[in-house]
């Protein structure tokens, strides 16, 4: 699905290539810019091979800039060492994960191919644009990155957002949340971590010009449903805000 396309500059999203019911939906993203190209979260096993040839109707794949990695998890970085092998893509991954990346990879097939990612964030130059690299520690993971483009003005905010809708519907971008919350509101209270960390979050995209949100999991966000997001999360009690000592107890 194209999110966006002036010529020059091209989001894509994959949306359905891990199918059969076992494994989450999970969603791919490539961002284009004066050929030169970024893929944001691969995905794991399953969607290397169909994620190749998809990217191949647009571009010799060999020629991939970057694959990102926004945190450690299966859904995201599983077919890492695929994508080492198979472009000469550099892989960008946070610095509080680099050390655990290497584990998906061969060995001395890394050196060289990494950039971590410090976790202040940074901007990655891909042909005329800084995309940024934003932080979202513990949202959910320690060491987490959401990616906004500011040509497209997309934030491709990784696991937060994520919403599990039927398959029917994620090619439709949500205009209000609630149709979105009974897909994202479980989801978030228990894999967000506090918070305290959901208003930084909230802060900190409060002060981006956004036009969709692109979660990596189910359907985007326009229109309102993107300030609603946002207010949403700052007034989220999640994670540990509420576990008790009901939840330590021996079984
Ligand atoms: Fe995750
Ligand atoms: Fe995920």
């Amino acid at each position: 699905m194209e999110l966006f396309n002036n010529g020059q500059h091209v989001c894509l999203a994959f949306r359905d290539l891990v199918t059969g019911g076992e494994a989450v939906q999970a969603n791919q993203f490539l961002v284009f810019d004066h050929d030169h190209a970024a893929l944001i979260d691969p995905g794991g096993e399953l969607t290397y091979s169909r994620l190749f040839l998809a990217i191949s109707d647009y571009m010799n794949v060999k020629n991939l800039d970057y694959v990102i990695a926004s945190h450690q998890d299966p859904d995201i970085v599983a077919s890492l060492n695929k994508w080492l092998v198979g472009t000469e893509a550099k892989v960008v991954v946070p610095e509080l994960w680099e050390r655990f990346i290497p584990h998906f990879t061969r060995p001395g097939k890394i050196s060289n191919r990494l950039i971590a990612m410090p976790d202040q964030g940074m901007n990655l130059q891909l042909g005329s644009i800084n995309l940024k690299a934003l932080p979202a520690h513990f949202l959910h993971a320690e060491g987490n990155f959401q990616f906004y483009d500011p040509v497209s003005k997309i934030l491709f905010s990784g696991d937060v957002g994520a919403n599990l809708c039927p398959e029917t519907e994620l090619d439709e971008p949500a205009k209000k949340l609630s149709d979105l919350l009974p897909y994202m509101d479980g989801f978030h209270k228990r894999y967000m971590n506090s918070n305290k960390v959901c208003r930084f979050w909230a802060n900190m995209v409060r002060q981006l010009d956004i036009s969709m949100i692109v979660p990596q999991h189910g359907r985007a966000m326009v229109g309102k449903a993107i300030e609603q997001f946002i207010d949403y999360m700052e007034n989220l009690d999640c994670g540990v805000d509420l576990f008790t000592q009901e939840n330590y107890q021996i079984p």
